[in-house]
């Protein structure tokens, strides 16, 4: 079983993490209709990963025998200035994700939910690879600033990005 408040808190990040997803295929949107057809791969990756990562939090609630709430998710800003803009708010989105994380994790430790504790400590992890990988891309975009052929080399480069590999069930 799972607690009340916990399955109230793990609906509540179902719904941002849907919003994530949502918001990285508005990005993915934009680079496009600017040309950049490898900004907006990474970001379609990145959207879709984002997918997978409700699909944890909804088959946890469901094995612990909780009830999944969807709730309705409000639409993704659509318009930025620069690849750089874009991937600044991607990073300022991931530390934004990471605090949440953060405070379920405080949560399920208050309650003693060691298997949430457990289950959270992989997006513990992964949140620093998730900061790491879109702060990596800003640092490059400061680098080339305005020179659209380094924009266009490190759209190249970002077109490589595969689509993520879901867990074994
Ligand atoms: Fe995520
Ligand atoms: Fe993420």
């Amino acid at each position: 079983m799972i607690a009340e408040s916990l399955q109230r808190d793990f609906n509540q990040h179902i719904q941002f993490e849907m919003a994530s997803s949502y918001l990285y295929l508005s990005m993915a949107a934009w680079c496009e209709q600017q040309g950049l057809r490898g900004f907006g791969n990474w970001m379609r990756q990145q959207a879709e990963e984002e997918r997978l990562h409700v699909m944890k939090f909804f088959d946890f609630v469901l094995d612990r025998g909780g009830d999944v709430r969807l709730e309705a998710i409000d639409a993704p800003r659509h318009e930025w200035e620069s690849p750089l803009e874009v991937f600044e708010a991607a990073y300022a989105h991931e530390c934004e994700v990471s605090r949440r994380i953060n405070a379920l994790v405080d949560t399920v430790m208050e309650v003693r939910d060691h298997a949430a504790n457990a289950f959270l400590q992989w997006f513990v992890n992964e949140q620093v690879e998730e900061e790491a990988n879109v702060s990596d891309v800003v640092s490059r975009l400061r680098l080339v600033g305005a020179d659209g052929r380094g924009i266009l080399l490190i759209d190249q480069e970002l077109s490589a990005r595969t689509a993520p590999i879901p867990d074994p069930a």
